[in-house]
This record gives C-alpha cells, sequence and structure tokens, in this order.
C-alpha cells in the first residue's frame, strides 16, 4: 500500500522538533479529519530557508509528507519554497494512497502559514501567497 520511501519517512522522520526563535511558525489543522501540524522555519537575510523543523500530531502519511517537505524546502529561497505543493512532496515519495491525499495537504498549507507569519513579522508581502484560513 505504501511505497519504500514513504515507510522510510515515516519510520525515521527528518527534521522533527522546533527551532527556537523562528522566523516563521505556521499551524494548520485537517479539515478532513482533525490532525494537526506545526511547522517551523528559519529564514536568513537573504530570504534563504536554512532550516525547517516540523511537529504533527497526524496519521503515518502526514509524518511522511511533512518530513519530506521539509527536506524539500531546506536551502530553498521563499519563492522556491511556494513552489513545493502537495503533489510535489507525494511525487518525491513515490506516490500515496488515494485516501491518504488530503494528509499531504498538511505540509503544504503549513508551509504557506509559517511563510505568511514570517511575512507579518517582517513587514513584507511574499509575491504569490494568500493568507492562510
Ligand atoms: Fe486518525 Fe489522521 S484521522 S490518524
Ligand atoms: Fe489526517 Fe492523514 S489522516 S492527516
Amino acid at each position: 500500500m505504501y511505497s519504500e520511501k514513504v515507510m522510510d519517512h515515516f519510520q525515521n522522520p527528518r527534521n522533527v522538533g522546533e527551532i527556537e526563535n523562528a522566523s516563521g511558525v505556521g499551524t494548520v489543522g485537517n479539515a478532513k479529519c482533525g490532525d494537526i501540524m506545526r511547522i517551523y522555519l528559519d529564514i536568513d537575510e537573504n530570504q534563504i530557508i536554512r532550516d525547517c523543523k516540523f511537529k504533527t500530531f497526524g496519521c503515518g502519511a502526514a509524518v511522511a509528507t511533512s518530513s519530506m517537505a521539509t527536506e524539500l524546502v531546506k536551502g530553498k529561497n521563499i519563492q522556491e519554497a511556494l513552489q513545493i505543493t502537495n503533489k510535489a512532496v507525494m511525487e518525491a515519495l513515490d506516490g500515496l494512497p488515494p485516501v491518504k491525499v488530503h494528509c499531504s495537504l498538511l505540509a503544504e498549507e503549513a508551509i504557506h502559514a509559517a511563510l505568511w507569519d514570517y511575512a507579518e513579522k517582517n513587514g513584507i508581502k511574499i509575491e504569490g501567497l494568500t493568507k492562510p484560513k
């Protein structure tokens, strides 16, 4: 049912934890199942994402997609990070079962929420980013 990559990221999730004094923090809930995810971003003065960590109260697919999403986001600039969709994360994991696709939305939404928080804290506007629900 799950790809080897999904199982790997579920069993050994990368970047679990918190970042103290993070540049941006985003917390989102999944309307479909009630699971919750928080993502922390450390963004440097050139708007490069230096570090990214996550915590989730969620299912295995949510853990695996968050783990992969944090790996993809690290080292990217803000505009590149915005392009990391749940579809891109799923592709990087060699796919998810259809009933688990909604789980992958948490990571994308949490990254967007954390970027929004960063923009608000710094009084800037990020092109292409809309206010999280
Ligand atoms: Fe049970 Fe997500 S709803 S783990
Ligand atoms: Fe809720 Fe996966 S079942 S995030």
